[in-house]
């Protein structure tokens, strides 16, 4: 078999919204009884199974694993032959120009905007994590905010997902934010979805459900606050410590996923803890382990400083770690006066 490499040839970028081609039927070799036990699970079009993976697919289905890897793989091949995902095998030229047209999301500040070369980035999982009231919140609610804004203002004209499971999203603030900045705020409200997570069992199942909702609402945005909150809670004691990451690993790994397949940008928060062996620097460090320090594709950590806040770049593949200075205002994320 000759394996085709992604050369850059005119193949226009599919197009997002078009979701006709997507539906399970398009798969070859998927007969009426496979789909309907994939529709009853809850799968509905080529980009669920590429999200949650064979494992997962077998798992909810109670087909063979062997039958749900080639089920995936070909939905892999679809996407890959319409563009929506990379080629397995790609050119790093082609990948440098897809990279340098890669979209972002300005924070509302310059100098955070600088410190992740341009605001937050699609296809990516950006990880903010600082002690209470450094501003995690009023990040994500500012990033709900601009969003919304033509591309020349910082934004995507896209709506958000906010995954909320500290019960700190207010609507208010959402509010008070856009008419700072003299934007229509009933516009930007309707745009933003909120999906208010009780536990981590619900958590999981938000995210699992999350792709039908990213197609049909627009969104460019999937902001998680706090993405360890519930398991920190929930799993106590070192006897429960594999299974909480475990469980952590698979959502992070669909949030990832998502990411890449539906080309959005995910923002998700995570708290310290105190780490008693730190003699010497900072004795605070995020939480989740290796799990989430793996996932996350930039991390960022925040830190008071006076009345402003500090910004350092802690784990990138590309920016150099560095520290940058911004504040919060009525406006939300600002840079300081
Ligand atoms: N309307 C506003 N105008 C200016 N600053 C504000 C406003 N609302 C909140 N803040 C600032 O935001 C801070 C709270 O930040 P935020 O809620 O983002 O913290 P956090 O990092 O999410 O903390 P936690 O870990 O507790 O969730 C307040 O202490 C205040 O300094
Ligand atoms: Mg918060």
């Amino acid at each position: 078999m000759v394996l085709e490499a992604d050369d850059g040839e005119p193949e226009e970028r599919h197009n997002y919204s078009d979701k006709s081609d997507l539906m399970l039927d398009t798969l070859d070799d998927i007969g009426p009884t496979t789909k309907g036990f994939l529709e009853q699970a809850g799968f509905k079009s080529i980009k669920d199974l590429v999200v949650r993976g064979p494992v997962d697919v077998s798992e909810a289905t109670g087909m063979q694993l062997d039958k749900s890897v080639y089920i995936c793989n070909k939905a892999r091949s679809k996407l890959e032959e319409i563009g929506i995902i990379e080629k397995s095998f790609t050119k790093a030229t082609i990948l440098y120009e897809k990279r340098k047209n890669e979209e972002r999301i300005s924070t509302g500040s310059k100098n955070l905007d600088d410190l992740f070369g341009g605001g937050i980035e699609t296809r990516a999982i950006t990880e903010i994590y600082g002690e209470y009231g450094t501003g995690k919140t009023q990040l994500c609610h500012t990033l709900c905010v601009i969003v919304n804004l033509d591309k020349p203002q910082g934004g995507l004209k896209a709506g958000a997902l906010y995954i909320d499971t500290e019960n700190t999203f207010r609507p208010e603030r959402i509010v008070s934010i856009a008419q700072a900045r003299n934007l229509d705020a009933d516009r930007i409200l309707d745009n933003v979805l909120v999906a208010k997570a009780y536990n981590s069992a619900h958590q999981e199942l938000i995210i699992e459900q999350t792709g039908p909702v990213i197609d049909a609402n627009g969104i460019k945005l999937i902001v998680v606050d706090s993405m360890v909150a519930h398991y920190r809670a929930e799993f106590l004691g070192r006897s429960t410590l594999s299974e909480r990451q475990q469980k952590l690993n698979k959502f992070m790994h669909i949030l990832l996923r998502i990411a890449a397949t539906y080309g959005v940008a995910v923002l998700a928060t995570n708290q310290i803890q105190s780490s008693p062996d730190s003699i010497f620097g900072d004795p605070f460090r995020p939480i989740g382990g290796h799990v989430v320090a793996h996932t996350s594709t930039y991390r960022v950590y925040l830190k008071r400083s006076g009345k402003n806040r500090i910004a350092r770049m802690v784990d990138s593949p590309y920016h150099p770690e560095r520290e940058v200075l911004f504040t919060l205002a009525e406006s939300g994320v600002e840079d300081p006066v």
